[in-house]
């Protein structure tokens, strides 16, 4: 409860400047409007406005689950704060309260004027992916919204269900970076390895996502 009020307190004081949009070049900011919020039980709140964050890719039918169902791939959309972003691409580590969400939707066909292909129909779940080793020991948390992604709040998923993958498998500090084009290029900027503005090169990224 008192970590709470320390966060709420924190969240006011720098908001008026979160709104006002930053640059955001200083140091990894420490809270900010979309930074992860809890309930007094610890379970993680939906992450509303997570509509409004940084997109950085996409993938259709993957599915890591044994036995699951291929005839009806979902899309999956994953999305970050524009705030972890910029640090990410900046320093090329992603600050505490990063928060990734996955938006899970079905893919529908026979829509109007297509002849082929699926486009995104409803969401199906949301997940979340919260970077807080204070609060959580592994360092990560995983969250699910429970049906449709419509949960109000989320207890954080035991460990070998969701975070030894990430941690055996993610590219970079538990993220799947080796599959987020934005965030390759993101770390390829933040280790000088190419220019930070949008340029040529980047259909020739190499994917490095071998650590
Ligand atoms: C067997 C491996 C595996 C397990 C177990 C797993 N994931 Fe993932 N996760 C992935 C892969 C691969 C991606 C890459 C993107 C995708 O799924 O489209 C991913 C991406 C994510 C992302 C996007 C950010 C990131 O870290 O790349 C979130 C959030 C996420 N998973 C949440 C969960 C949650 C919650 C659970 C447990 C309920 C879970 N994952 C279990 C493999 C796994």
């Amino acid at each position: 409860m008192a970590a709470l009020i320390i966060l709420a307190a924190a969240a006011a004081a720098i908001g008026g400047a979160g709104c006002a949009g930053s640059s955001g070049t200083e140091a990894a900011p420490a809270a900010a409007p979309s930074w992860p919020r809890y309930t007094a039980e610890r379970e993680l709140l939906r992450p509303e406005k997570h509509e409004e964050w940084t997109f950085v890719g996409a993938s259709l039918g993957l599915s890591y689950s044994e036995g699951a169902e291929s005839s009806h791939p979902l899309f999956h959309n994953v999305l970050v704060q524009p705030e972890a972003f910029r640090a990410y691409r900046s320093t090329g580590k992603f600050p505490v309260g990063t928060t990734f969400v996955l938006a899970v939707h079905e893919a529908r066909e026979a829509v109007t004027i297509q002849r082929r292909g699926k486009v995104e129909g409803d969401l199906v779940a949301l997940e979340a992916a919260v970077k807080d080793p204070e609060r959580f020991p592994d360092g990560w948390a995983y969250f699910d919204f429970g049906p449709r992604g419509q949960a109000t709040s989320a207890r954080a998923e035991p460990s070998e269900d969701c975070h030894r993958c990430h941690l055996e498998h993610g590219a970079d500090d538990n993220v799947f970076v080796q599959f987020y084009p934005i965030l390759r290029r993101a770390r390829e900027a933040a280790s000088g390895q190419i220019e930070t503005s949008q340029g040529a090169g980047a259909a020739a990224l190499p994917v490095t996502g071998d650590r």
